[in-house]
């Protein structure tokens, strides 16, 4: 990222000699905001796995699709958005705040680089609002009492939790159920959750490849298929049709076709909470 906006003032606790999942992302989606090292390791994963791009392209997709499914036809004003990502088009509170300008919006991110990015994301609409904070899924608790989360989110209103593309970065040791029960746990009902997964179910080869190359650099990520995920995320909730599918699927703005899900390789789901 020695062309990123911010490289030339980079707090001290950017590493950038190791790839990161964040710059990584934003390096498949077509960003500015990556070093040598993410590249690198990026390029290396798109050698054995070249749909890595598009995977990511039909995960942001399905993210947008989903707030906007949730603004709209949901009537949800609220939304905690876990494991953000660098900011890059399509945020949550530019496509909520496009249907309902008074949405307001938490962004929530581990990665230094994010912060420093965050201003980006604090771009609120003025009948909206929108915070960032800097902390990690694995400390829900931390998460659901940090006073800028409670100053901005109403937590007597419904609020729709946002886990897209995150959930694979935090292994079964980590307790990812208990995790997730915890952060729904401190919302009302009718809130929503959205969540986005990667599986090697279609392309077992090409995902032991990924693992692989981020292992190598520190970085775990872990395939869960379809079942797996949907009883990890989902259980609970009340599922919005058409429940959990290939991101691609989920609620397609048109007909057109769409990649294999060798390509796509990512499920994800909408739930309600009862
Ligand atoms: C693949 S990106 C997904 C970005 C965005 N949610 C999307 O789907 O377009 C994953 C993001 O999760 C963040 N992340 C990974 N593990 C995390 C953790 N334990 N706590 C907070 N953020 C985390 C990474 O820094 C990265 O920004």
């Amino acid at each position: 990222m020695e062309d990123s906006p911010v490289a030339g003032s980079l707090p001290a606790e950017i590493d950038v000699s190791r790839p990161q999942t964040a710059r990584m992302y934003d390096y498949y989606l077509g960003g500015k905001n990556h070093f040598a090292a993410d590249r690198e390791l990026a390029e290396k994963l798109l050698a054995s796995v070249p749909s890595a791009r598009t995977a990511a392209r039909e995960n942001r997709a399905f993210m947008g699709r989903a707030v906007r499914f949730l603004a709209g036809q949901a009537g949800i004003r609220q939304f905690l958005d876990i494991g953000t990502g660098l900011p890059t088009t399509n945020s949550v509170h530019e496509v909520a705040q496009a249907i309902a300008p008074a949405a307001r919006v938490v962004y929530v991110d581990n990665d230094p680089l994010v912060l420093a990015h965050a201003r980006a994301l604090l771009s609120s609409a003025p009948e909206g609002r929108t915070a960032y904070i800097h902390a990690d899924l694995r400390d829900p608790t931390a998460i659901v009492s940090n006073p800028a989360v409670r100053e901005v989110l109403d937590f007597d209103q419904p609020v729709a939790l946002m886990l897209v593309a995150i959930l694979h970065f935090i292994p079964d040791k980590d307790h990812p159920a208990e995790i997730i029960a915890n952060l729904l746990g401190a919302l009302p009902s009718g809130s929503y959750l959205v969540a986005s997964h990667g599986t090697h179910e279609h392309d077992r080869a090409g995902f032991a490849v990924g693992q692989q190359a981020y292992q190598s650099s520190g970085v775990t990520a872990r395939a869960r298929d379809s079942g797996d995920f949907a009883e990890l995320a989902f259980s609970g909730l009340q599922l919005v049709p058409p429940g959990v599918v290939l991101v691609s699927e989920w609620r397609p703005d048109n007909p057109s076709p769409r990649p294999s899900p060798a390509e796509v390789g990512i499920y994800g789901g909408v739930a309600r909470k009862p």
